[in-house]
């Protein structure tokens, strides 16, 4: 088997890549190290790369299509990785999964509908709602000792009259948390009895840390099945966000139908030649890359939870089950949100997500991508407790 090389250091600098070359933009400096967007700073991996070497070696990029083995890519790969059993005919497309939810949303609720997020989540989950008119109502996880979990209580009397869909991170963005069968068994017993369509985000199914699973919405019960769009993709697993490819899962023929009316209703359903292809190459050829990311990642996490228990024990770290981001609550610091994220900006030098953008319950929070050659890792760990140790003497 071939052993894939995490530790090697790339410039991105000058590459049009928003984590370095926006930081400027997003966070008022370019004089930062940048550990927040969530893309990685290792290599996309060789078969990858040699499959869209070949594609433009022809030199004709015209219109292209998602071909049976596309589909057949997706099936197979969800089955090998998750035990995830779809038939090709219930898989659809989108160029993102934020545009699929987006459409989603557009599609299946009305303007003045409600529709559950479960904060602090990633922002677009609330902004969607927001910018189509739907109305978001806040169902927040409850965070404490270490533990993140759905408010399950709250749920139930949040959901009203005019409450039509959830939108569930599985598995969650920021706090990492792969939902595990009862809770997705839980959540879905709620939507069955108030008769809501479930989106499940999937984006970070593949990222799973310290032999967790992972369980897709749609596999929970008939009801999920058939009541539920699942929105994956390779881009956070194989490190091409940038190609803008994503696959959908619809189970219930009615509800592909209506989504797919939506996509080509905004002309989207072809998809880009080269994301079609990364996207193939990444589900025929990634299970050994994938596992051994997955035990680096495993190591940077390890260096993480160590660097804060002996150096900043008042920092909580909330170790994810899934993905490359990590979540830290700084709230025994006792700054506030704002002045915690400036601390990172302006003392640090480091670029890390503040949580209050997550929404309600991130306060006091930082979310930190992991994904990153060790040496660097250590090193921006290094800056971080120097500055801390700077203000903690003021
Ligand atoms: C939970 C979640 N969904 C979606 C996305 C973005 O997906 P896309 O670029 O396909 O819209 C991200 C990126 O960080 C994410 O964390």
């Amino acid at each position: 088997m071939k052993t894939y090389d995490f530790d090697q250091i790339i410039n991105r600098k000058g590459t049009d890549c928003i984590k370095y070359d926006a930081m400027e933009k997003f966070w008022g400096t370019s004089d930062a190290f940048p550990m927040w967007v969530a893309d990685m700073d290792f290599k996309t991996p060789d078969f990858i790369i040699d499959a869209l070497k070949k594609r433009l070696e022809h030199e004709i990029l015209g219109y292209g299509f998602k071909s049976e083995r596309h589909f057949t890519s997706i099936k197979n790969w969800l089955d090998k990785r998750h035990n995830f059993n779809v038939n090709k005919d219930q898989i659809s497309s989108s160029p993102g999964v934020v545009t699929g939810f987006s459409m989603a949303i557009q599609q299946f609720t009305n303007p003045g509908d409600e529709i559950i997020v479960q904060p602090p989540v990633y922002f677009p989950f609330f902004k969607t709602v927001k910018n189509a008119g739907r109305t978001v109502v806040y169902n927040p996880l409850k965070i404490s000792e270490g533990k993140i979990t759905m408010d399950f209580d709250d749920l139930e009397k949040k959901i009203s009259s005019k409450t039509q869909m959830i939108l569930l991170c599985n598995p969650h963005n920021p706090g990492g948390r792969a939902w595990t069968l009862p809770e997705l068994q839980q959540l879905d017993t709620i939507a069955q009895k108030h008769n809501l369509l479930v989106i499940s985000d999937e984006i970070h199914a593949d990222i799973l840390l310290n032999g967790n699973k992972f369980y897709s919405y749609a596999s929970v019960s008939e009801y999920a099945a058939q009541n539920s769009i699942i929105f994956g993709a390779p881009s956070k697993t194989f490190n091409i966000a940038g190609l803008s490819t994503s696959f959908v899962i619809a189970k219930n023929p009615e509800i592909l139908k209506k989504y797919n009316k939506i996509l080509e209703l905004n002309h989207l359903a072809k998809g880009n030649i080269l994301g079609n292809i990364a996207l193939t190459a990444a589900y025929e050829n990634g299970s050994d890359w994938l596992d051994q990311l997955i035990e680096y990642l495993e190591g940077n996490l390890n260096l993480i939870t160590n660097f804060f228990q002996e150096n900043m024990p008042e920092v909580k770290v909330y170790r994810p089950d899934a993905s490359f981001l990590v979540w830290l609550d700084f709230n025994d610091w006792g700054l506030s949100p704002k002045k915690l994220h400036q601390f990172f900006v302006k003392q640090a030098k480091i670029i890390i997500n503040p949580g209050y953008v997550f929404g309600p319950g991130g306060e006091g929070f930082m979310r930190m991508n992991f994904a990153l050659p060790r040496k660097k890792l250590e090193w921006a760990l290094g800056e971080m407790n120097k500055a801390a140790k700077q203000i903690k003497n003021l």
